[in-house]
């Protein structure tokens, strides 16, 4: 047999070497998915001893334009005959490769294969895979590789999420920039050009629906810091363990500290930064400072518990060597579910145009920690740490009151 060079990115790799039966693979744009498709429909072709493989876009015309043209040339080393008029490849082992599409239903039917792709899966009706493909696959025990660009949470969804806990099935996810052919460049200015929910969704593969969230991305006001006004601070700690790494490879997901800096005009928030990351006890003790210097603040609000009990005399020790005394509260949930809180804290407010956000780095992850905002699966230490911003700027003021109280009763005591 002759060679074959296929040399697969990291990702494609991944998912190739996998041995999962059916394999689900949500994908940015250009990513490399229908590359993946293309060389294990022709190696799981050139592996098979009986049965055809089989190749499905969601129409004809398309499994014509995206796949035809390039897979005669990938295959020529291994190609016996090839029918223009079938759409099909006979490889040098007598096994096929056939391309249709799931608008022509009926040719899909009736015999079975040992490997079908599904591309573009999240723009077929669930209809082909459910009634008419996996029938077909049932008697040969045959493969299937689901491959697509997310378009909200549709069946495409369903079946990636179902897959991550049903035996024989795995859900894989990849980036565009995971394919390092790919011009970051181009990547960049669809970054700067397009709404973050639809770069999320084209370029990262994000499931994420483009409405029934919580929050809106119009809502978020990008704008100038307003002249009147005091600054607070609230901080959301992280555990202070160092960052390590799973048991399959994968980075751990873990918990970052934020720390909110956002300046209080009557009832209006201006987010001058939200610093984000994971730090050791000593460092996130010396950035919390700083970050209160840096914008003269008076008061820092810390979520209460352990972890501030134990940041707590690293940020005397700081206090005391910078020679700077700041008033450190404890914000709570207040036996409130983390998702109530934040909905309370941050709904309204966005929602009325009350919070304008300062053109930053942080922007991008803050929006998109809004946008999934209150899915489990990922991550919301930046807005979070700003939600208890609500508490600080009470504290603060009900701390200005205590003091008027005092004075009062000094003045009464004769002092
Ligand atoms: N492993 C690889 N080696 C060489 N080139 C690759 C590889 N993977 C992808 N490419 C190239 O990168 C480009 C994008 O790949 P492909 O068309 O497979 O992506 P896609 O995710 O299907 O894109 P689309 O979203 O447009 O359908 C193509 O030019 C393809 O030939
Ligand atoms: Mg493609």
């Amino acid at each position: 047999m002759s060679e074959l060079n296929v040399k697969f990115h990291a990702k494609q790799l991944e998912i190739f070497t996998s041995k999962a039966r059916f394999k689900v693979v949500a994908a940015g744009r250009r990513g490399g998915k229908t590359f993946l498709s293309m060389w294990t429909l022709i190696l799981k072709g050139l592996e098979s001893t009986d049965k055809d493989v089989l190749y499905v876009a969601p129409t004809l015309g398309m499994a014509k334009s995206i796949m035809w043209g390039t897979i005669k040339d990938a295959a020529h080393s291994v190609t016996l005959a090839i029918s223009e008029s079938e759409l099909s490849i006979t490889l040098v082992n007598g096994i096929k490769i056939h391309l249709k599409g799931a608008d022509k239903p009926d040719s899909l039917r009736g015999v079975g294969y040992r490997y079908i792709v599904l591309d573009e899966y999240a723009t077929m009706k669930p209809a082909t895979w459910e009634m008419i493909l996996r029938p077909t696959l049932a008697d040969v025990k045959g493969d299937a590789l689901f491959i697509g660009t997310p378009e909200g949470k549709n069946h495409f969804h369903n079946i990636w999420q179902d897959a991550h806990d049903t035996d024989d099935w795995e859900a894989f996810q990849f980036n565009s920039t995971d394919n390092p052919l790919i011009d970051s460049e181009e990547i960049e200015h669809a970054k700067q050009t397009m709404s973050t929910q639809n770069f999320r969704q084209e370029f990262e593969a994000s499931f994420q629906t483009f409405s029934g969230g919580i929050f809106e991305e119009d809502w978020v006001k990008v704008g100038e810091e307003p002249a009147q006004g005091s600054y607070v601070v609230a901080v959301d700690p992280a555990g202070f363990e160092s960052v390590g790494r799973g048991a399959t490879g994968s980075k751990l997901k873990l918990d970052e500290t934020a720390i909110a800096v956002v300046k209080i005009t009557g009832d209006e928030w201006y987010v001058r930064d939200i610093y984000h990351g994971r730090w050791n006890i000593k460092e996130t003790a010396s950035r919390i400072l700083q970050a209160a210097m840096d914008v003269h603040a008076t008061t820092v609000g810390i979520e209460k518990g352990s972890l501030k009990n134990a940041i707590m005399p690293y940020l005397e020790d700081e206090m005391r060597s910078k020679g700077r005394w700041i008033n450190i509260t404890s914000v709570t949930h207040g036996g409130k579910k983390k998702t109530e809180r934040i909905t309370w804290a941050l709904q309204g407010r966005l929602e009325h145009g009350k919070i304008t956000i300062r053109e930053a780095d942080w922007n991008y992850e803050f929006v998109s920690q809004l946008m999934d905002f209150p899915s489990p699966q990922t991550h919301d230490d930046l807005i979070d740490s700003l939600a208890f911003i609500d508490q600080v700027s009470v504290a603060d003021f009900a701390q200005s009151i205590e003091l008027d109280d005092y004075e009062y009763l000094d003045e009464h005591s004769g002092y």
